[in-house]
C-alpha cells in the first residue's frame, strides 16, 4: 500500500535505463523526487542493481520493466505495465537506442529494422500508447536525438536517418499532443563513446575530441540535467531540441 506522499510523487518511464546515459537520467530524475520505471532489454543485472540502489535511497521508488523494443506488438503491453507499476505515469524518456555503422553497399534489412526500430518506430508507438495516461497527468515526453540530425555522421546512414526521424517525431508529437503533453528532445554530442571501436577508432576519437569547444566529452549527468529541465521545469517549452554537446554542433 502506497502512502499518501508516495501517491503524489510523479512517475517517469526511462527506456534503456540500466546503463550509461539512461542510468544517469534515472539517477538524476530520482534525485529530483520522481519515482522511476526502469526499462531494460538485456542488461538485467545492471537494471536490478540500479533499482536496488534507488530503492535503498527511497523505498518503493524504482521498478523494472523488460522488453525488446523491436517487438512492436509488445509495446502497448509495456506501456500498460509501466503505468501500472506505481498506478500512474507522468513522463516518458525515449532513450534506448542501437548504434552501429552502416556502410553504403552493405546496408541490409536487418540493420534497417534494428536502427529504425529502436530509434524511431518504438519511440512513436510507445509514445502513442502512453499518450492518454500522460495527457491525464499533464505529463511530458523527452526524446534523445543526436546533433548529427543536422549534419550527418559519416558511415552511419541508417542511424542518421533514424535520429532525424526521431527529431521530427518530437516536433510532430509536440503539435499532436498539445496542450496536454509537452514533447521535447535533447541532442547529445559525444557523451560516452560506444562500447568497442566499431564506430570510431582511437585516432578518430582524438580528432573529434579536439574539436569540442568546451574541451571535454560529456558525461551522463550533462544529458540528465537537460532531460530534467525539459521534463520538469520547462513548463512553457514544447517541440524543442536542446543540443548538449560542449558546443560541438556549432563547429561541425
Ligand atoms: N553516448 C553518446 O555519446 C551519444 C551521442 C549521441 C546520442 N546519444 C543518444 O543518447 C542515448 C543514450 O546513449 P547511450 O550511449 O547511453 O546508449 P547505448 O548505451 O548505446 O544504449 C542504451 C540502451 O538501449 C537499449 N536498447 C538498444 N536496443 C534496444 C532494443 N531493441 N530494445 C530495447 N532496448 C534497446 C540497451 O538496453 P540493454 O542494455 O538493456 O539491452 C542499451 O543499454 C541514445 O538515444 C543515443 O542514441 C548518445
Amino acid at each position: 500500500m502506497l502512502t499518501e506522499q508516495q501517491q503524489e510523487q510523479r512517475v517517469v518511464l526511462i527506456t534503456g535505463a540500466a546503463r550509461r546515459v539512461g542510468a544517469g537520467i534515472a539517477r538524476c530524475l530520482h534525485a529530483r523526487g520522481l519515482r522511476v520505471v526502469l526499462h531494460y532489454r538485456g542488461s538485467r543485472a545492471a537494471a536490478e542493481q540500479l533499482a536496488g540502489e534507488l530503492n535503498a535511497l527511497r523505498p518503493t521508488s524504482a521498478a523494472l520493466v523488460q522488453a525488446d523494443l523491436l517487438d512492436a506488438a509488445a509495446l502497448p503491453g509495456l506501456a500498460a505495465e509501466a503505468a501500472a507499476a506505481f498506478g500512474r505515469l507522468d513522463g516518458l524518456v525515449n532513450n534506448a537506442s542501437s548504434f552501429f555503422p552502416t556502410e553504403v553497399g552493405q546496408i541490409d534489412e536487418a540493420a534497417w529494422h534494428d536502427l529504425m526500430g529502436s530509434n524511431l518506430k518504438a519511440p512513436l508507438f510507445l509514445s502513442q500508447a502512453l499518450a492518454p495516461e500522460l495527457g491525464r497527468r499533464g505529463g511530458a515526453i523527452v526524446g534523445i536525438a543526436d546533433i548529427h540530425v543536422e549534419r550527418p555522421m559519416k558511415r552511419h546512414v541508417v542511424y542518421n536517418l533514424a535520429k532525424a526521424g526521431h527529431a521530427q517525431l518530437i516536433r510532430s508529437l509536440a503539435i499532436e499532443l498539445a496542450p496536454a503533453v509537452r514533447v521535447n528532445g535533447v541532442a547529445p554530442g559525444v557523451n560516452l563513446w560506444p562500447d568497442g571501436e566499431a564506430s570510431f577508432d582511437a585516432a578518430e576519437r582524438a580528432a573529434i575530441e579536439a574539436t569540442i569547444p568546451l574541451a571535454r566529452t560529456g558525461v551522463p549527468e550533462d544529458i540528465a540535467r537537460a532531460v530534467a529541465f525539459l521534463l520538469l521545469d520547462a513548463t512553457y517549452v514544447t517541440g524543442q531540441i536542446l543540443a548538449v554537446d560542449g558546443g560541438r554542433s556549432v563547429v561541425l
